[in-house]
C-alpha cells in the first residue's frame, strides 16, 4: 500500500518531519513529475500519429526520405523507452525526482526531434499535415480508451491524471 495511505508510517521510522509535512513533499514532486509525464507523453503520442501518417503515405506511393524516416524513428524509440520506464517505476518520481526529471525531458526532447525530423520527411513528399496533431488524437482517444481487454473497461474521465500546472492544455490548444 502507498505510504501515503498508512499515515506516512512507513517513512516517520527515518523521519521526524510531520506526516503532513512528508505528504506535502510527496505531493510537490508528483505533481511536477505527472506535468513532464504529459508533456513527453503528448509529444510521444503526436511523434506516433505522424508516423502513421508518413507510412500510410508510402503505401500511396510517396516518397518518404528513408535515412530522415530512420532517424527519426530511432529519436523515438529513445523517447517512448524513457517515458514507458518512468511510468512504470510507479513512484511517479518521488525515488528520485532528480533523475524522473532528466529522463522525462530528454523522453521529450527526444520526441520533439523525431516530430520535426518526420514533419520534414512528409513536407518534401508534399503531404500536408495539421497544424494542431494533438486535436486529431483527442478525437480518435475513446477508440483506444474504451472497450478495452475482455472486460470490456471504459475509460474514466475522473481518473485521468491532467498536467497540475496547465501547461500541457495551453501547449495543445
Ligand atoms: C530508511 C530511512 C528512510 C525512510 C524509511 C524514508 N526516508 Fe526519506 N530520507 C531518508 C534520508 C537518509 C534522507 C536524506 C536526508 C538528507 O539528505 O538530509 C531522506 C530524504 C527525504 C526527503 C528530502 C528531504 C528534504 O529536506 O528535501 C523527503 C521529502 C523524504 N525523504 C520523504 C520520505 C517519505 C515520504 C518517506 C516514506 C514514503 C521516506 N522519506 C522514507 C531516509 C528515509
Amino acid at each position: 500500500m502507498s505510504p501515503l495511505k498508512a499515515d506516512m508510517k512507513a517513512c516517520l521510522q527515518c523521519h521526524s518531519q510531520t506526516p503532513e509535512w512528508l505528504k506535502n513533499q510527496v505531493i510537490a514532486i508528483q505533481d511536477r513529475t505527472i506535468s513532464l509525464i504529459n508533456r513527453a507523453g503528448w509529444q510521444v503520442a503526436v511523434t506516433t500519429k505522424l508516423f502513421e501518417i508518413a507510412n500510410k503515405a508510402a503505401e500511396e506511393g510517396k516518397k518518404i526520405d528513408q535515412k530522415i524516416y530512420e532517424k527519426a524513428k530511432d529519436f523515438y524509440l529513445e523517447a517512448i523507452y524513457r517515458l514507458i520506464f518512468i511510468v512504470a517505476e510507479n513512484s511517479v518520481g518521488f525515488h528520485n525526482p532528480t533523475e524522473a526529471m532528466r529522463i522525462l525531458a530528454d523522453s521529450s526532447a527526444f520526441a520533439s526531434k523525431a516530430e520535426a525530423l518526420l514533419r520534414t520527411a512528409l513536407q518534401q513528399a508534399g503531404v500536408t499535415l495539421p497544424v494542431n496533431v494533438e486535436e486529431e488524437i483527442k478525437k480518435e482517444l475513446p477508440k483506444y480508451q474504451n472497450n478495452r481487454g475482455q472486460k470490456k473497461l471504459i475509460a474514466k474521465p475522473e481518473q485521468e491524471f491532467k498536467d497540475p500546472f496547465g501547461v500541457q492544455a495551453y501547449i495543445s490548444k
